[in-house]
């Protein structure tokens, strides 16, 4: 305890605190209770304010029922499905609801499983579409050597990720100003018989931007009518898949297209829930290929599990219950508006600025993204307005775009439920605020230490 803050003691300090001051190496003293939590409670206080967060698709509240559920079932561990046979029977019903949520021909027929996220549920997506075409590659006499993966080069990392760890050689098509997504062309220059599947995108991580399943889809039927390959797709919809059912009923992008056999999505992203939930369904169960169904005994009873965890919290999972039976379709269709009416005042209100031109609006899910007005000023960057922002308590990264723009910077906003208009007021205040200040300056900011505010 230092000199200064001895007569402090009494209120702030307790017994053992002063003395803790390395926390990296493994302590070899027991402390008290009260001084370990207090210590680590205080360590997080330096964490930022999460609803000031405008980088982050990941939930950050839910209401006082689903946290008193929270702390009821924080201890379920949902590998262990024998001893919590209703909540193991609740994440069946989730996937199901999903299912039907995605038009699946038929609920009963299809398969889906909850995961930690929607990096699991791709991955999953992934490695089924890789087995069911080496199981045809081998029924077929053929070599099973190079599987490749087609894909937009504005994917998110766990593609990059899926290819790495599984030895897919990933073929990203180059997004650019005339293709801003993945949308069908030239597709064909791409795919090959090694092709094990393509990946369409609802709601790209960079800009919030749908891409077209459908066409997609009539892109690779043209492609089976002149080669006989048939390719199937995996839609990760990480955040779209629980915004186009309520927002754009009439987009055709999920099960009712032949083509599509799974889709994923992140739970805790537009699904409502707090981390560490994702889904992914199969639109029929002969998709996801037997042999990467793993049937344990040793829980009680066989359980077939599918998944790269084993132990995870089945919490996630009832809370994603909750919110299915409290909002049902016409609460997600609400809450999901609110969010857009807030990113398209956003998007309308930083257009009018003049300093920047929108690459999107939020019409597909609520985020959009925006570059600076080519010629506008060779002044300041999109960083130097990320940082004044920082200074008043926003995160509102910029970053550049990926391949083949990566000379392009953009800047970000993720509305999310949560983002009032009031709030959202504000930030559109100070948005005008900092760029008025920037646009003042008579010579150039420095751009030294400048880094994307956002990794993939
Ligand atoms: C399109 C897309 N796919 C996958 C992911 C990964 O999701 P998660 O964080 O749930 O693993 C994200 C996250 O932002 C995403 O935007």
């Amino acid at each position: 305890m230092t000199e200064e803050n001895d007569e402090l003691a009494p209120v702030f300090e307790r017994a053992g605190e002063a003395s803790v001051t390395r926390h990296d190496a493994f302590p070899v003293h027991e402390m008290l209770p009260e001084t370990a939590y207090q210590i680590v409670h205080d360590e997080t206080m330096l964490d930022g304010n999460a609803r000031l967060n405008l980088a982050t698709f990941v939930g950050t509240w839910m209401d006082d029922h689903a946290d008193r559920l929270y702390a009821e079932s924080y201890d379920k561990n949902m590998i262990d499905k024998d001893e919590y046979p209703r909540t193991a029977a609740i994440e069946d019903n989730c996937w199901r609801m999903l299912a039907d949520l995605w038009h699946a021909p038929s609920v009963a027929d299809a398969v889906g499983t909850s995961t930690t996220g929607s990096s699991e549920a791709c991955m999953l997506g992934g490695l089924a579409l890789k087995r069911n075409w080496q199981n045809a590659r081998k029924a077929a006499g053929k070599s099973i050597d190079k599987p490749n993966l087609v894909m937009s080069s504005a994917v998110q990392v766990c593609w990059e990720k899926f290819c790495n760890y599984w030895d897919v050689e990933p073929r990203y098509v180059p997004i650019s100003d005339d293709h801003k997504v993945l949308d069908g062309h030239d597709l064909a220059s791409y795919i090959d018989e090694n092709t094990i599947g393509v990946v369409a995108i609802m709601g790209v991580t960079y800009t919030g931007m749908y891409e077209p399943v459908a066409e997609i889809a009539r892109a690779l039927d043209a492609i089976q009518e002149s080669t006989g390959l048939d390719v199937p797709i995996h839609v990760d919809g990480a955040s779209g898949a629980m915004i186009a059912p309520f927002l754009q009923k009439d987009l055709v992008w999920d099960f009712r297209l032949e083509r599509v056999h799974s889709i994923s999505t992140s739970g805790h992203k537009y699904g409502g829930v707090y981390p560490g939930v994702g889904w992914v369904v199969w639109r029929e169960a002969k998709w996801l290929p037997d042999d990467l169904v793993f049937k344990v005994s040793y829980l009680g009873g066989e359980m077939p599990t599918f998944a790269l965890n084993f132990s995870r919290p089945g919490a996630q999972i009832l809370l994603q219950y909750y919110l299915f039976l409290r909002l049902g379709s016409e609460g997600y269709t609400q809450m999901q508006q609110e969010a857009q009416d807030v990113a398209l005042f956003l998007s309308k209100g930083i257009a009018e600025i003049g300093a920047f031109d929108l690459w999107n609006d939020g019409s597909d899910i609520p985020v959009f993204a925006w570059q600076l007005k080519p010629g506008h000023t060779a002044n300041w960057t999109l960083y130097h307005l990320s940082d004044r922002l920082r200074m008043k308590g926003w995160l509102v990264p910029a970053y550049p775009m990926p391949d083949d723009l990566t000379d392009l910077t953009v800047q970000r906003i993720v509305v999310r439920n949560g983002l009032s208009m009031d709030i959202a007021a504000e930030l559109l205040d100070d948005i005008r605020t900092e760029t008025a200040f920037l646009d003042q300056l008579e010579s150039p900011m420095p751009v030294e230490g400048q880094h994307a505010g956002f990794h993939h």
